[in-house]
């Protein structure tokens, strides 16, 4: 597959060291993360008009559209919440729906870049571990690019997570008993991979693809605020790829002169796994991983995110921040959206609008301020935990 004209190559973000083209894998140095790099004075971007899909911003990704782009993921819309403005004492919140990509969440723009790049490396099969959305999405896309998808999800990934990698005909390992977390996933994850060489990883910061796809989050932002950049952005964080995605973009944005400032990058976490905000608060360099992990939002559900340096050091370099907040206002949040809006939130990323009216509580926003909230998955993918919410509140 040809690549685009500003796309250099691979390089790495512990050791600097660069690393031509590939499909999938970390350094082969220092085993660290790989990030996309381009030639920045070779990009044209026209910015500030209507966005159809992520594939506007093919200029600054690895491979182009026409033959990268399978399901037009992206374009997704910016909703004003006057309401949540209101009580948040901000001048203006944003949702950013990402519920409405092809598979329902955000992972998309990552699976449509990571299986391009595997399918440009003449891989026949991609694999991955998951908490539930990504594997779904990446079951979708290797399916429209004639490829082989092995998912590894935890038992408590949600039940149309898993039956829609089996209805794309992906092969589906579900990581056993109640317990199971996405650790469990991954460990057979890992014992597949050891057994199957040829296969390629379109697992989280394996793949170098992934947060560059997510990246496209925020061209969307700020080209749908008319080139304005929002003064935070809310993210429910797990692994925390989209935030390093969105913060690279801004970075991107900025040094090819359409910003000046980088908008605020917020950690949104449930308090029943919050290792990034843990460290946030410690004022360290990197997370410690959580031991037991109780909350209901799978998706951020990430005892040992293995880029909470990055996450960290975005939060950091923006001016940013991080919050927990418990599940119960979580779910309060999705609820109290999905009535004031029509929105539809999944518990995971009703904690960015829990956690934003917390950072609005504790004054980390001013009256002038323009809040965008991620809300990175359709409320339907997870309606189980919202009606066991309401029906417990109806009973209470
Ligand atoms: C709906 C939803 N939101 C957020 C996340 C966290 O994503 P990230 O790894 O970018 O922090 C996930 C990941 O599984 C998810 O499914
Ligand atoms: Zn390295």
């Amino acid at each position: 597959m040809e690549t685009t004209e500003a796309f250099e190559g691979l390089r790495c973000f512990d050791c600097g060291e660069r690393v031509d083209a590939m499909a999938t894998g970390r350094c082969p140095d220092c085993g660290g993360i790989l990030d996309p790099t381009y030639d920045y004075e070779a990009v044209s971007l026209s910015t500030g008009g209507p966005v159809a899909s992520m594939w506007d911003y093919e200029a600054v990704l690895p491979f182009p559209a026409a033959s990268a782009n399978r399901m037009g993921a992206g374009g997704t819309p910016l909703v004003a919440c006057p309401e949540l403005a209101d009580r948040m004492g901000v001048d203006r919140v944003f949702l950013k729906d990402e519920g409405q990509n092809p598979t329902g969440t955000f992972k998309d723009r990552g699976a449509a870049v990571s299986v391009a790049a595997a399918a440009a490396a003449g891989a026949d099969d991609v694999a991955l571990s998951s908490a539930g959305n990504a594997g779904h999405a990446a079951a979708a896309y290797a399916d429209a690019a004639g490829l082989d998808a092995h998912v590894f999800l935890p038992e408590r990934a949600g039940f149309t997570q898993k039956a829609m990698v089996e209805v794309h005909g992906g092969d589906l390992h579900v990581a056993g008993g109640e317990e199971a977390q996405i650790g469990d996933a991954g460990r057979a994850y890992e014992r597949a991979m050891a057994d199957n060489e040829a296969w390629q990883s379109v697992k989280t910061f394996v793949t170098p693809y992934r947060h560059d796809g997510k990246k496209t989050m925020a061209y969307e932002v700020i080209d749908q605020l008319g080139g304005e950049v929002p003064d935070g952005i809310v993210y429910p964080t797990g692994g925390g790829v989209g935030l390093v995605g969105m913060h690279k973009a801004a970075r991107e944005l900025r040094t090819m002169g359409h910003i000046d400032e980088l908008p605020g990058m917020y950690v949104a976490q449930s308090s029943g796994c919050a290792p990034i905000v843990d460290a946030y608060e410690a004022g360290d360099d990197r997370h410690e991983p959580w031991a037991d992990v109780e909350t209901v939002c799978g998706g951020i559900a990430i005892p040992d995110p293995g880029a909470s340096d990055l996450v960290l050091e975005a939060v950091r370099e923006s001016d940013g921040g991080a919050v927990a907040t418990d599940d119960e206002a979580i779910l309060d949040a999705a609820v109290e959206v999905a009535r004031h809006t029509g929105l539809e939130m999944a518990p995971a990323c009703a904690a960015a609008a829990s956690g934003a009216s917390e950072l609005a509580d504790r004054g980390e926003f001013g009256p002038d301020d323009t809040v965008v909230l991620l809300n990175t998955g359709a409320g339907s993918k997870d309606a189980d935990a919202l009606r066991a919410h309401v029906g417990e509140r109806n009973a209470g």
